[in-house]
């Protein structure tokens, strides 16, 4: 008993001295890199970490490629994904990363320059048989270098 006026005085201050703490903390910048990236809606989008179930599966190449059309992918990207008024995803290149993580999150997230999001339409795993047909897209002979308006 004889303790409880003795955690009533050092418990403030200890609460204080934790605050102070937290606030010298608060005040070094955040550092350059981070792997969790939060998007503004608030929700964190899939990372660089993941991994394509249906890696390398022809069945699920296959599934993609249908999904491909069905989808009206092939109505921006081209027969093939060989370009339109999407860019190529068969030619190698890529604006946002052709890792199974970068892949999956240009399609379920969409991308600003006119990508719509099929998040919320596809169930992730016909998103994956999506990355995974177009993963499966050979680069043409010829690679053109023209840069579209
Ligand atoms: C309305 C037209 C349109 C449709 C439909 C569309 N895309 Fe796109 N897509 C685009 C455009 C335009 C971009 C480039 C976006 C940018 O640069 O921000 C893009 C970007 C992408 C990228 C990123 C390419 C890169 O270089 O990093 C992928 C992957 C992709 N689309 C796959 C798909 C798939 C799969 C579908 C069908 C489920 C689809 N797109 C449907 C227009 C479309």
């Amino acid at each position: 008993m004889a303790s409880r006026p003795l955690v009533r005085v050092t418990a403030p201050i200890a609460l204080l001295l934790l605050g102070v703490g937290c606030r010298e903390r608060r005040s070094v910048p955040p550092a350059g890199g981070y792997e969790e990236h939060l998007s503004a809606g608030g929700l964190a989008p899939p990372t660089a970490k993941l991994r394509n179930p249906h890696a390398r599966d022809k069945r699920s190449a296959a599934d993609g490629a249908t999904l491909f059309t069905a989808m009206n992918c092939d109505g921006c990207h081209g027969g093939g994904g060989a370009g339109w008024v999407g860019p190529s995803l068969a030619d190698g290149r890529w604006r946002y990363g052709g890792t199974d993580g970068a892949l999956f999150q240009s399609i379920f997230d969409g991308r600003p320059h006119g990508m719509p999001a099929f998040g919320g339409i596809l169930s992730p795993d016909a998103i994956w048989k999506l990355v995974t047909y177009v993963q499966s897209l050979e680069p043409p002979a010829d690679v053109p270098t023209e840069r579209w308006p």
